[in-house]
């Protein structure tokens, strides 16, 4: 049955994609937000093919081309910056249109915003932090508290994009994330510093139990994303402090203060958790608010435009009377179960891998074996750079009627 109003709760990337994604078909959709903009904290900067299907479906992806750029090759490296195996987009076909593309989140933010304020449909309303979540039988709804007050607000869906510490989540299912926080510390930093002059590949992952750390181009501009590994266990003030020695001990060039410009730095913690369910009756959940997974791999947000992707098909299936509520548990069924086999333990394998000993990594590491045989088995290597296609699930074949 057509609906009247969907509400989706938090203005991320996810939300925003949900929000273009529905309202370019015509659904009326209040996007709310506790911030008064766009977050700017630095974390994802990579989507992979199945994020750049979705992007491309909302009319974004040569947006997102321009202002950022596609990928092409991954390279994990001993602590020397000797070569131990890599992943190549060369061998995709030249038209492929869902290469991975990189562009800062806080970017991908501002213009998903840009293109979301074109649809007559579509309002994104900030300073809205949703205190409390509800259902009827015939609608759901949200208590908002708003610059003006506190007001209640009805949707035939509420859909919580709400990010990791979801409020939407909570409210179905209590404060406790299920999962787990790992025993390790990283620092996300974002820096001018030039690595072309010690390696070509766009993303480099250096091997090292201790000293491990990812450096990746995330602009035209020569801005790097550099996440390194610390102790754990230290205060914020004190891992801000050791980021200079930290650099000098792990970076090539062995750089001081002088030679590099930091832009943005921020430690996290790496965190494994997914909602107990993903849909109760007419609020559903998608993304950070339902999964997380630790961010090597770049597995985060990919999964969770995935979702958005499913939760789009499913939704507008209802909206057209392709399909009717069973479609919704699919979605949260299908979801589950793509992080739970796929995504947690890839993410946790791909630190793994970080830790092992570089010197023998690439006779030993199963997946570098496959990425050497690949060096010279264009399709091989054509398939690992698909790899992340199976993030992403058809929900039309769940349609009953065309
Ligand atoms: C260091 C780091 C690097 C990463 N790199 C990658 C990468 O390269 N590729 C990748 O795919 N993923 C990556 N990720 C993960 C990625 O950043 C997240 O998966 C992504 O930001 C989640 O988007 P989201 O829209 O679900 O939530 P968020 O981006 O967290 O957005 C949630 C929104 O909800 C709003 N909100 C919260 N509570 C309320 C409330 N009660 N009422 C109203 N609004 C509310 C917030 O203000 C916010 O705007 C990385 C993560 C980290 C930490
Ligand atoms: C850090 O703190 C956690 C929780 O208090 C503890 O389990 C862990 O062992 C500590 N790690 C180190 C290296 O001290
Ligand atoms: C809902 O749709 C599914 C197919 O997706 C079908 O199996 C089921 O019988 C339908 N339920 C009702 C009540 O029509």
């Amino acid at each position: 049955m057509a609906f009247k109003k969907i509400i989706i709760v938090g203005a991320g990337p996810s939300g925003l994609l949900l929000g273009l994604l529905l309202s370019k078909q015509g659904v009326e959709v209040d996007l709310l937000d506790a911030d008064t903009k766009v977050s700017d904290q630095p974390r994802a900067a990579h989507y992979a093919s199945p994020a750049a299907y979705e992007l491309d479906r909302a009319g974004v992806l040569d947006d997102v081309k321009a202002r950022g750029f596609q990928f092409k090759t991954m390279a994990w490296r001993k602590p020397d910056t000797t070569f131990v195996a890599g992943i190549t987009t060369e061998h995709l076909p030249a038209d492929y249109p869902h290469r991975m593309v990189v562009l800062p989140l806080d970017l991908l933010g501002e213009l998903l915003v840009e293109h979301i304020e074109r649809q007559p449909t579509a309002r994104v309303k900030w300073s809205h932090r949703v205190l409390k979540v509800g259902q009827e039988t015939d609608h759901a709804w949200v208590d908002v508290e708003t610059p003006t007050g506190q007001q209640r607000m009805e949707a035939d869906y509420v859909i919580g994009c709400d990010g990791a510490s979801s409020t939407v989540r909570r409210e179905l299912f209590g404060p406790e994330y299920p999962g787990e926080t790992l025993n390790a510390q990283i620092i996300a930093t974002n820096v001018y510093y030039d690595f072309t002059k010690y390696y070509d590949s766009d993303s480099s992952f250096i091997i090292h139990p201790d000293n491990l750390y990812m450096a990746a181009r995330i602009s035209n501009d020569g801005l790097y994303r550099v996440t390194y590994k610390e102790i754990p266990n230290l205060s914020r003030e004190e891992y801000i402090a050791r980021q200079p020695k930290r650099y000098e001990e792990i970076l090539p060039g062995n750089p001081k203060p002088g030679d590099y410009r930091i832009t943005n730095i921020s430690p996290y913690k790496l965190q494994q958790r997914c909602a107990d369910s993903f849909r109760v009756g007419r609020i559903v959940l998608a993304a950070d608010a339902a999964h997380l997974c630790n961010p090597f791999g770049g597995l985060g947000l990919t999964g969770g435009i995935a979702d958005v992707g499913c939760l789009h098909d499913a939704l507008m299936g209802l909206h057209t009377g392709k399909a009717n509520e069973s479609i919704l548990d699919t979605y949260a069924e299908i979801r589950k179960k793509i992080w739970t086999e796929i995504i947690d333990p890839l993410s946790r394998e791909n630190f793994a891998r970080l830790h092992q000993d570089a010197e023998t990594a690439r006779e030993n590491d199963p997946f570098f074996r496959l990425c050497v045989q690949a060096e010279t088995d264009a399709d091989l290597s054509r398939e690992i750079a698909l790899g992340y296609d199976k993030l992403r699930h058809d929900m039309t074949q769940y349609y009953t009627e065309i």
